[in-house]
């Protein structure tokens, strides 16, 4: 084998990119569509972008079967609306592409027990219940991570700053495998999304927002009517102070309201400082509310549409899937060879 040879060239001369998010919630959030989603659509023009809906992922926790099925069409669906253009990416289900689960197999097998038990992800969320009660598919939820990634040959993983450490593993297996068998993996690099566009707990400004709250008050979803939008927006948590400024530090609440007001509408802090100098928060409170409303009712209006057509969703993910198995099966043969399987006939 040539090891000098590049491992992989997509036909049009793009480099790849893959990304995935579980299909835990009925609704994304604002952090998954301002940290995450947003940043998806931008980079579909200078990559084949390959996005899954990890439903494989989901159950390395208790699921419900039924909630599993409609939470993940309705990620699908809020991909969609949000921007994927399914002319421009493949868009799928990850379930529906036999490869990751068997690429995992693979990378499990040159994965070491430490290196696995390293992974802070795991420790967070088998804490909870203790160790002992956690699967043994949450523990090797990174390797299944990795085995996603690698069968794209992405050179980009758009990711938060919290993957890090999954990419991290993920690189590792790949030059590993690659040196051990011949070069059959891209090296991917994490893009991890700036620091800007980590959005906080509405109620609590100093955590992330996070679907794991303990206040419903202090996410806002996608998916909520224009009422409720309102309403979390002016019972957010704020200051006594009374000026608006941004201060992470000192004025979390405030400086998460600039800063989400900043992203929907492409004003600067500086600017929207300017403009609401004297003002009190009630009025940042109105103007974000009636901006936030009119840039998600739109999506979650399009989520809507395309959920009550399930048929023509269930089509668009086929094509989706189609796509990526293509590539995925393509690499997982080279896989396969190169670790001695005998081709089947
Ligand atoms: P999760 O819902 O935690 O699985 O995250 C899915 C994607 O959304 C990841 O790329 C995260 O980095 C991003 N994300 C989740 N929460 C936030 C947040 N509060 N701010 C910015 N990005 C977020
Ligand atoms: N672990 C990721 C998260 O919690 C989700 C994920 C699964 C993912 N497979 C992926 C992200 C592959 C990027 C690439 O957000």
């Amino acid at each position: 084998m040539n090891d000098k040879a590049p491992v992989y060239q997509a036909a049009n001369g793009k480099p790849n990119l893959l990304s995935g998010m579980q299909p835990s919630a009925g609704s994304l959030h604002l952090g998954n569509y301002l940290g995450a989603l947003v940043n998806w659509t931008k980079m579909q023009d200078d990559f084949n972008a390959y996005y899954c809906v990890v439903d494989l992922h989901a159950i390395t926790v208790p699921q419900d079967p039924a909630e599993l099925r409609a939470n993940t069409r309705r990620t699908a669906a809020q991909y969609l609306a949000a921007g994927i253009d399914e002319n421009k990416s493949a868009l799928f289900i990850q379930s529906h592409v036999p490869a990751h689960a068997q690429l995992a197999w693979v990378l499990n097998t040159i994965t070491g027990m430490g290196e696995a038990g390293r992974m802070t992800q795991f420790k967070d969320k088998s804490q909870k219940n203790g160790v002992d009660s956690a699967s043994v598919g949450l523990f090797t939820y990174p390797i299944l991570q990795a085995a996603d990634i690698l069968l794209y040959q992405p050179k980009a993983v758009p990711v938060g700053e919290d993957q890090r450490q999954h990419l991290e593993l993920t690189r590792d297996l790949a030059n590993r495998f690659n040196s051990r068998f011949g070069n059959t993996f891209v090296i991917p690099e994490a893009h991890i999304v700036k620091e800007t566009a980590k959005i906080y707990d509405l109620q609590v400004p100093e955590a992330k927002m996070s679907k794991s709250a303990a206040d419903p008050k202090g996410l806002i979803n996608l998916m909520d009517a224009d009422n409720v939008i309102t309403k979390k927006v002016k019972s957010a948590v704020t200051d006594a102070e009374g000026s608006i400024r941004f201060d992470r530090e000192n004025k979390p609440g405030v400086s998460n309201l600039l800063g989400i007001y900043s992203l929907i509408s492409g004003m600067s802090i500086a600017q929207l400082e300017d403009n609401f100098a004297g003002a009190g928060y009630g009025a940042l409170k109105g103007e974000l509310a009636e901006a936030l409303v009119a840039h998600i009712a739109p999506i979650r209006n399009r989520a809507e549409e395309l959920l009550s057509d399930p048929a023509e969703l269930d089509r668009l993910l086929a094509k989706g899937a189609a796509q990526a198995n293509e590539l995925a099966e393509q690499t997982l043969a080279t896989v396969y060879d190169r670790v001695g399987f005998v081709k089947a006939q």
